[in-house]
């Protein structure tokens, strides 16, 4: 296979890669923060509503790490081995490097201090300290959420347009 192929095929596995882990992240806020959290309304909130939640969060956070670190590593490949760098890319691309850093950023805030206090707190039964943690975790989702889409919009939208 030419030097070319090999460097191509990367190139598509890589851009594959990249929006896969775009949906997986940005689908799985959608379902999380719009179909799972109004669904689980109905349940008392302490315990069982914080119990679950415990249990979901830990296995899609799992996934949103695997996310975070696949968009930059797909991302620079393609910006600086396809694009040649951030001056020859559109302006559509640094929008959306600089909001993916943001939603990396803010994920890693959610999972270092509120997630790892929610997780403690609910381990030790301690509700009371639980539900706040959980409301700052839903803020931040919904951040993410709303960014995660604009910049999938963004991206779709000025590749065709610059
Ligand atoms: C460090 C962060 C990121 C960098 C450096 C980056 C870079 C890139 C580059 C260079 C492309 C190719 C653009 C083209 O083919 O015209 C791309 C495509 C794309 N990116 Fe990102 N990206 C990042 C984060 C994100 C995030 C957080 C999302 C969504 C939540 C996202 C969603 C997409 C999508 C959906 C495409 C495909 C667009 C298409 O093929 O039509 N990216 N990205």
């Amino acid at each position: 296979m030419a030097t070319f192929d090999v460097i191509h095929t990367a190139s598509a596995v890589s851009n594959a890669l990249h929006v896969l882990a775009a949906v997986v992240w940005v689908g799985g806020m959608f379902f999380a923060y719009l179909i799972l959290r109004p669904a689980v309304g109905g349940i008392e909130p302490a315990p069982e509503r914080l119990k679950l939640w415990s249990r979901v969060f830990p296995r899609f956070f799992a996934w949103v790490w695997a996310a975070v670190v696949v968009l930059p590593l797909t991302g620079y490949w393609r910006l600086f081995l396809d694009f040649g760098g951030f001056a020859r890319a559109g302006g559509y691309v640094h929008l959306m490097h600089v909001l993916g850093l943001v939603m990396i950023g803010l994920f890693v805030f959610l999972y270092v201090f509120p997630y790892r206090r929610f997780q403690v707190a609910v381990a030790a039964s301690d509700f009371p300290t639980a539900a706040p943690q959980l409301a700052v975790i839903r803020r931040i989702v919904g951040t993410n959420l709303a960014l995660g889409l604009f910049v999938a919009a963004v991206a779709a939208f000025g590749r065709l347009w610059v």
